[in-house]
């Protein structure tokens, strides 16, 4: 079965990118059938339009409130079949209504470790040190900023609380001295790219029972 995905995005797209590349390569056995963003002009739209992937841009400045965007979001990608939300640095975040149109079918990737017990607050990093976690926007300053040598980046399942759901793949990333915020997240972004679509893969196989 080929699994639907929508994408979910606000920006340069690389991730997008990645998926679509991972598709074009049999490496994932998906169609992305619609792209949606916030912003219009944005690079990743121009890379889901060269893929011949249909898009769509809803401007939340034209909507009454949080909630009628939700509506009108998770409505265009039940009108596509859509099976799999994948969220590919998106810069909202997603109301209980979106999320209950599709139950443990929303997923994301964050730019830094998060710890596979929701509820903790600290991440043992691979040269044994303790780090806290670091959620939201900011994650790669936060990172850098707190002297860590290790951050990383991980894909769960989006839940109601930002980004403390399940976690379905993770990778670590050294912090280098020089790195400014800027070449940190560069190299997170390389293993993102290889960690979207086994994030994707690891959500078939755990969603789906598919091995
Ligand atoms: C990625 O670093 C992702 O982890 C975060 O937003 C960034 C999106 O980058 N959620 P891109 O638009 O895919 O290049």
């Amino acid at each position: 079965m080929t699994l639907k995905l929508g994408v979910l995005v606000s920006g340069e797209g690389s991730n997008l990118q990645a998926v679509i590349d991972a598709v074009r390569d049999k490496k994932l056995n998906a169609e992305i059938v619609l792209v949606a963003s916030d912003k219009s002009e944005i690079p990743a739209l121009k890379k889901a339009e060269k893929a011949g992937i249909p898009y769509k841009t809803l401007n939340p400045a034209e909507f009454s409130d949080r909630e009628n965007y939700d509506q009108t979001l998770a409505h265009e990608f039940l009108k596509h079949q859509v099976q799999l939300v994948v969220l590919a640095g998106f810069m909202r975040i997603l109301s209980a209504k979106f999320l209950a149109c599709f139950p443990d079918a929303v997923i994301n990737i964050h730019p830094s470790l998060l710890p596979d017990d929701a509820e903790k607050e600290e991440i043992t990093l691979p040269d044994g040190t303790i780090s806290r976690i670091f959620r939201g926007k900011n994650a790669v300053n936060l990172a850098l900023e707190a002297g860590v040598s290790w951050t990383g980046c991980t894909v769960h399942l989006v839940t109601e609380k930002v980004d403390q759901g399940p976690v379905l793949a993770k990778k670590a990333v050294p912090i280098l001295p020089h790195d400014t915020v800027l070449s940190l997240h560069s190299r997170i972004k390389e293993e993102e790219h290889h960690l979207l679509p086994l994030g994707i893969q690891e959500w078939v196989k755990k969603m789906l029972k598919v091995c």
